[in-house]
């Protein structure tokens, strides 16, 4: 069963996450910490950074797994998920691109690079805590309504809704984003040890209670967190509204 934490704001839930992700590198220093895009993860990725800094945690040998990825953007374009992780995660933590490992959005052959990256992940040893976000349809990495709950990591087409609602990133114009993306399956995701997902703001609400407290399915793919037997639902007030 899920585990929910109601926490006050985004930054006590990004403080209690990044607390978890520390705890865990103290205990193994070379974890593998699943991490994702978008805008609710940055709390967290600032105050474990912050633990960093203050010599509260030594992340120098994290390895750090991408969720997914854009198809076709330049890995060095700015809104390739490996810039921003590279931007958000890696140059906070001090990490050189050694400790990354991600899924390659520009292969000729896609299927072979989806393959590849799962081989990857278990070689890496599966893993550790993989955080995530949610979409306002309970979308989790990439996998929007509808996938399996066994998937793997593979080829999707993003929705028109998923496509207008990062339209922000890349000046607002709903051209430049990508049709296709790279994402771990949801069965993949399920494999790691640790699932934490962070949700704060009101818009969350209902992607929160149906993945909580309603019925396992694939119209709503966060309600696979239900099947794990380690996961965590953290929530501020406002996302936490319809529990
Ligand atoms: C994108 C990412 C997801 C993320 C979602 C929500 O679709 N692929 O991993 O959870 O956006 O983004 P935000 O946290 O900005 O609401």
């Amino acid at each position: 069963s899920v585990e929910v934490v109601i926490v006050p704001d985004a930054r006590a839930g990004g403080e209690l996450i990044a607390e978890a992700m520390a705890q865990l590198l103290r205990r193994k220093p070379d974890a593998v910490l699943g991490v994702a895009t978008g805008s609710t993860p940055l709390p967290v990725y600032e105050a474990l950074a912050a633990k960093v800094r203050s010599g509260g945690v030594d992340a120098s040998r994290a390895r750090i797994a991408q969720l997914d990825e854009y198809v076709g953007l330049p890995a060095d374009h700015p809104e390739s998920y490996r810039s921003v992780l590279g931007r958000q995660v890696l140059q906070p933590l001090g990490l050189g691109p050694g400790a990354f490992m991600g899924p390659d959005g520009r292969a000729a052959d896609i299927p072979a690079a989806c393959a590849a990256y799962e081989e990857t992940l278990e070689k890496a040893g599966g893993v550790d805590l993989q955080l995530l976000g949610i979409g306002t349809d309970g979308h989790i990495g990439f996998n929007e309504p509808c996938s399996s709950l066994a998937s793997r990591t593979r080829i999707k087409t993003l929705t028109e809704q998923t496509r207008v609602d990062n339209a922000r990133f890349f000046d607002g114009d709903i051209e430049q984003v990508p049709h296709h993306v790279i994402t771990q399956g949801i069965g993949t995701i399920l494999a790691a040890r640790h699932v934490v997902l962070l949700a704060t703001g009101a818009g969350k609400a209902d992607a929160v209670a149906a993945s909580v407290e309603g019925p396992v399915a694939a119209v709503c793919p966060a309600s696979a967190l239900q099947l794990h037997p380690h996961a965590t639902v953290v929530v501020d007030e406002a996302a936490a509204a319809e529990l």
